[in-house]
């Protein structure tokens, strides 16, 4: 399984339930990345959607309630339902999207976090692991350093060793 995020210098990655930047060729990368695969993600992420379903991807939301239901949507009620859901799609196509909460469940499942990692501070209230820090993983990769409106980020790509 993939991670998936945006983060800013301090790795925070929402605040209010949003999300900290708005940056067109972050959201081109998210699409590109994901499109035709599946997307996991935490009923909150979901809200923040605005309760519709991201086009072209295979939608999983994690939820304790058995009430939520949403047209294309598949809703799962813990990890094990949801890794009996997976078994059959290949573990490269499967796109963890957040937020906090899920990322920091679903991480020991994965090995590869692509972060787009922007240099501003964000005020989050919400945060994904330092992958800089943590123990097992590496930097693979990372874009030049990119500029939107004063807005520094690049695009880094984390492997587990
Ligand atoms: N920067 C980024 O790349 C990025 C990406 C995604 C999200 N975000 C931000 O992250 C923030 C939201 O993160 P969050 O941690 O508050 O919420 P979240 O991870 O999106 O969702 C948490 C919810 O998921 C459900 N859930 C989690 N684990 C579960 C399990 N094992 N079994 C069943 N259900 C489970 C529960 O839903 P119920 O309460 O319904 O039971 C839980 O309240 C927002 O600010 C959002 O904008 C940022």
């Amino acid at each position: 399984m993939i991670i998936i995020a945006c983060a800013d210098r301090e790795w925070g990655i929402g605040r209010g339930g949003d999300l900290l930047f708005n940056i067109p060729e972050d959201m081109e990368f998210f699409k590109t990345a994901t499109r035709g695969k599946t997307v996991v993600m935490g009923r909150k992420t979901f809200d923040s959607l605005r309760i519709k379903p991201l086009p072209g991807r295979r939608n999983i939301v994690l939820t304790r309630s058995e009430s939520f239901s949403f047209e294309g949507i598949e809703t799962v009620h813990s990890l094990d339902e949801l890794f009996s859901l997976l078994e059959n799609t290949p573990q490269n196509d499967v796109f963890v999207i957040g937020g906090s909460n899920v990322y920091r469940q679903l991480l020991k499942y994965c090995d590869t976090a692509l972060i787009t990692k922007v240099s501003a501070y964000g005020k989050a209230d919400s945060f994904i692991v330092n992958f800089d820090k943590l123990s097992g993983w590496k930097k693979e990769s990372a874009s030049e350093l990119k500029n939107r409106n004063g807005t520094e980020y690049q695009f880094v790509k984390y492997v587990r060793q």
